[in-house]
């Protein structure tokens, strides 16, 4: 296998962090418990990404389907992502990483429009490394979000200012997508963002997803060439 230490590392990874209700339903637990794991992984995995180089790390947490799932569910996954930013809170401050959340907050419930605003507030300033986390986030949302952003501006719409509109505004695009659990779609993530995303599918669940996974991404990644379009 190649070394890692010289391969090229992704400027911007996004993770779909799938499989926490399997991952519980296999130990008969309920899928709360899983939720939990897997809020428990989210550190040393962003840590490890850009302790390897990487610029911008994205999570999806919520996408604008996830509505649908009981409220019991909702609260509890609203309730890990709080203690999750309260927890990183001061590692976002003492290593410079700056916060943005993508996804309208508005609908955030038992304090975790709050939490979110305030930990964006705070880690404005820093221009280091970014994570990104996707709450209440949908690709198609946020497209036309920036399309009703550019209604009133003069001349054509370029794709730098559809670009420029989204919440990603400023980040490199995503050279790749890591999904678990063995699913292999976007489910509305970073649609526009991903177009020349290298796509990275394993089976493993992402309470399961430990650093010696995402070496695994990581060398796959490495060994893509990507043509963009070209020959
Ligand atoms: C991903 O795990 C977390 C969220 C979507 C919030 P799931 O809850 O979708 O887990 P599975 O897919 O049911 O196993
Ligand atoms: C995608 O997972 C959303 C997040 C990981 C937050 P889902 O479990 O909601 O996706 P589908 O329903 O299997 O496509
Ligand atoms: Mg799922």
């Amino acid at each position: 296998m190649e070394n890692i230490a010289n391969a090229p590392v992704p400027r911007h990874v996004g993770f779909i962090m799938d499989g926490n209700g399997r991952w519980a339903k296999k130990r008969n637990k309920p899928r709360t418990f899983g939720h939990k794991k897997g809020a428990d992984v989210i550190e040393e995995i962003v840590s490890d990404c850009f302790g390897r180089g990487v610029e911008a790390v994205s999570l999806y947490a919520f996408s604008t389907e996830n509505w649908s799932r009981p409220k019991e569910e909702i609260d509890e996954i609203f309730s890990l992502l709080k203690k999750f930013l309260k927890k990183y809170s001061g590692k976002l401050i003492k290593e410079k990483i700056r916060l943005i959340i993508s996804g309208d907050t508005e609908r955030l419930t038992g304090g975790l429009k709050e939490e979110c605003l305030l930990r964006v507030k705070e880690t404005s300033g820093f221009t280091g490394h970014t994570l990104n986390i996707a709450i209440n986030y949908g690709g198609r949302a946020e497209i036309v979000r920036a399309a009703n952003a550019l209604k009133g501006k003069s001349g054509e719409i370029t794709e730098e200012d559809i670009s420029g509109a989204l919440y990603t505004a400023g980040l490199p695009d995503p050279d790749l997508i890591v999904r678990t659990s063995g699913e292999q779609r976007l489910s509305n993530f970073l649609l526009w963002q991903s177009a020349y995303a290298e796509l990275y599918f394993t089976d493993t669940l992402w309470p399961d997803f430990k650093k010696d996974e995402l070496t695994k991404a990581f060398l796959w990644y490495a060994e893509r060439r990507r043509r963009f379009g070209g020959i």
